[in-house]
């Protein structure tokens, strides 16, 4: 069965996905690159990284994926949609090589990228965009790729199977939240805790 999982979503220890003031050139706002600093330390992103607990799940982003759903915030900063030659942030190659379909009210056409990246730009709701990610993605997985009030739309639907969830140790005290309005949400899921000699907690929720 193909399960809807997220993975490697950063949070601060107030629960922020990202910060506040984001633009072209901050993408993250005001948080900069303090939320994923984690992950950039591991083997996996550089070498000499770090292969213990941060390694181990990092990862798996990109373990049993055929598709992705992702969130208008996520594919461009507040505005993209007014630029025709808007790509997404990474580059003529992104890392996800499978169909993305992005979560949006300003639909356009496909986008065939390098590497097996398409972008497919679609207004459905959380269950119908899911039930095409589950075509798409010929029997794997679906990674719901954030940003937080997609996540948070997606678990408020009860769509999510499994997340897991980095809280780094950082206080952002503003941007986008994601357990706003998901009260009780801990009673639908199994969740386990490991903690990384980096100080981030690795929370994993799996559907009860
Ligand atoms: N912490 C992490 O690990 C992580 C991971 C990924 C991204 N991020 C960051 O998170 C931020 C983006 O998150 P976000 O919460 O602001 O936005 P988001 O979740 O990426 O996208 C939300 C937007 O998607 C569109 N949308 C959502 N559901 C829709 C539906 N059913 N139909 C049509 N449109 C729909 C709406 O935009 P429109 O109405 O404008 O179309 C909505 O405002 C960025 O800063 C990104 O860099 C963080």
């Amino acid at each position: 069965m193909s399960l809807a999982r997220v993975h490697n979503f950063s949070v601060s220890l107030d629960g922020f996905g990202t910060g506040e003031g984001i633009s072209r050139d901050a993408y993250f706002g005001h948080a900069g690159e303090r939320l994923h600093e984690w992950m950039f330390a591991t083997a996996w992103a550089v070498e000499g990284g770090g292969g213990g607990v941060d390694d181990a799940f990092v990862r798996r982003h990109d373990q049993g994926f055929g598709a992705e759903i992702m969130g208008a915030g996520k594919f461009g900063f507040p505005g993209w949609h007014e630029d025709p030659d808007w790509r997404g942030a990474w580059g003529p190659n992104p890392p996800f090589h499978s169909p993305v379909f992005v979560l949006t009210h300003h639909v356009r056409p496909p986008i065939e990228m390098e590497g097996g990246t398409t972008f497919h730009f679609t207004d459905a709701a959380p269950a119908e965009a899911l039930a095409t990610a589950k075509d798409a993605a010929g029997g794997e997985d679906v990674r719901i790729g954030g940003g937080a009030t997609v996540i948070r739309e997606f678990l408020a639907a009860g769509l999510i199977d499994y997340m897991h969830v980095a809280v780094v140790p950082i206080v952002l005290g503003r941007g986008v939240r994601l357990w706003d309005g998901l009260e009780a949400l801990e009673r639908d899921f199994t969740i386990e805790a490991t903690s990384s000699p980096s100080g981030v907690t690795h929370l994993t929720f799996t559907r009860a």
